[in-house]
């Protein structure tokens, strides 16, 4: 380009790149992810939220980092200097808000986004690596927002890690051990907050941003799926070789992805300025009280994206004092995400083509996971008292037994799947993607 002697400051700028790309790939790899980077042309909304999950993860480093400048990792301190971020640091209030939305919302945004990869069958085959990176993700993703919820040093935060680590003492044999090996000490102390807090600044977060990085190679390597499920590099332009269904990412779903981002943002901020505990949801009245290992809140939960886990955490019933089979069956009902592209035996990937007998198990599986998330809310006592005033089956109580059906319902849209998405009745796939 430099040899065409163009003139000006774009003639300076081609020489610049020019000059970058004999030292860097700087054009190829602009070309291979973006301008040249063929996505189908029948995206809807649904694949708004994997660039959504992005800008809540930039979001999320940006504002910690604030955060991080004034706040105190010590168990003396770390409560007083959260309020101090609130009260006197300016705009401390926003960043901490942003921060604390910014949790729930990646939560609401990545939901979103592993519900479009299974109603759309963005699993299967080929796309079984950015599938479980995407799990591995979703993983670290709870690990960092569990990590991050003890640094306010409330008395939610010191009662939720206390249960949650204590979790790990159920394992037989090694349990108390590891539990203790996690806590730094036989209580959650000020050892606890310090290492929870490199795990939560530096630790987790290196590992989300190496996974989000290969997520995406594998997504680029393969090409993304679509509504209809079809792939688009079947049919390409025999002269150019570039698929028929397929338009540049770079200028269309930049674009496109931009809506999305506006929109987004626009909730973001009404929540932010107007409701950032989003009555109780994502921050909890309890902690706003400091911590007291002394004082046991009548009513532990954890916040709501983790409420479907705990639900069937408190379902499964403990095999004489030990919680050890709950423990598993929460495990497993999260790493469970990990066998789909092998327990789909469907010929279509798409809900398009499906029959009825997915989408019933499918809308099972949404109302179970809700009703679960609802009940993980409902504060163990009262789960108690539901059986002292309404006992159902010899004194059962009645929120378990639903926490129960609904746990059962939750596994089986798993377990069943082979089954019913290879004898569910599935429409004819087209040649095309519609339009
Ligand atoms: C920090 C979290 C995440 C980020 C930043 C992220 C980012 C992205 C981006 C930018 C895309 C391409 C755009 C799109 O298809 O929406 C994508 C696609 C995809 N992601 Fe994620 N992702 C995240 C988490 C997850 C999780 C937790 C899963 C599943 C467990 C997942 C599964 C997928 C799949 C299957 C695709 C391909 C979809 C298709 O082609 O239809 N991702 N991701």
């Amino acid at each position: 380009m430099a040899d065409k002697k163009i003139a000006g400051v774009g003639g300076v700028m081609a020489s610049l790149v020019d000059w970058v790309d004999a030292r860097f790939p700087l054009t190829s790899n602009i070309k291979n992810h973006l301008t040249e980077y063929y996505a189908p042309k029948n995206f809807n909304f649904w694949y708004f939220f994997g660039s959504l999950a992005l800008l809540v993860l930039v979001m999320q480093i940006v504002t910690g980092i604030f955060l991080t400048m004034h706040y105190k990792p010590d168990a003396l301190q770390a409560f007083a200097s959260v309020e101090y971020i609130m009260r006197d640091v300016f705009g401390g209030n926003i960043i901490r808000y942003m921060h604390s939305t910014g949790a729930s919302m990646f939560f609401v945004v990545v939901y979103l986004h592993m519900f479009r990869g299974v109603i759309y069958g963005s699993y299967r085959n080929p796309r079984e690596l950015i599938w479980l990176f995407g799990v591995g993700i979703f993983l670290v993703l709870m690990g960092e927002a569990f990590f991050g919820y003890l640094l306010p040093w409330g008395q939610m935060s010191y009662w939720g890690a206390q249960v949650i680590v204590n979790l790990f003492s159920t394992i037989p044999f090694i349990g108390p051990d590891l539990s203790e090996w996690l806590r730094g000490d036989y209580l959650i102390s000020d050892a606890t907050l310090n290492r929870f807090f490199a795990f939560h600044v530096i630790a987790l977060p290196m590992v989300l941003l190496g996974l989000v990085a290969v997520h995406i190679l594998a997504l680029h390597e393969v090409g993304s799926n679509n509504p209809d499920g079809v792939e688009i590099k079947e049919k390409k332009d025999k002269k150019t070789g570039i698929p028929l269904d397929g338009i540049p990412f770079h200028p269309y779903y930049t674009v496109k992805d931009l809506v999305g981002v506006v929109v987004f943002l626009m909730v973001f901020a009404a929540i932010v300025f107007f409701a950032p505990e989003m009555g109780g949801y994502f921050l909890e009245a309890n902690n706003f009280v400091p911590a007291n290992p002394m004082v046991t809140p009548n009513h532990i939960a954890p916040v709501w994206y983790f409420t479907q886990y705990y639900s069937i955490l408190r379902a499964v019933p403990p095999i004489g004092i030990s919680q050890f089979p709950g423990v598993v069956a929460m495990g497993l009902s999260v790493v469970v995400f990990a066998f789909l592209p092998w327990l789909d035996r469907s010929p279509v990937k798409s809900i398009r083509y499906r029959g009825t007998l997915y989408k019933r198990w499918l809308a099972a599986f949404v109302v179970s996971f809700f009703v679960l998330g609802y009940l993980g809310t409902v504060p163990s006592n009262v789960w108690g008292t539901f059986s002292a005033e309404t006992p159902l089956v010899g004194g059962m109580d009645y929120a378990k037994l639903v926490a129960q059906i609904f746990t059962v319902v939750y596994f089986l849209f798993f377990i069943l799947m082979p089954w019913y998405t290879k004898k569910d009745k599935t429409k004819p796939v087209p040649e095309r993607v519609t339009y």
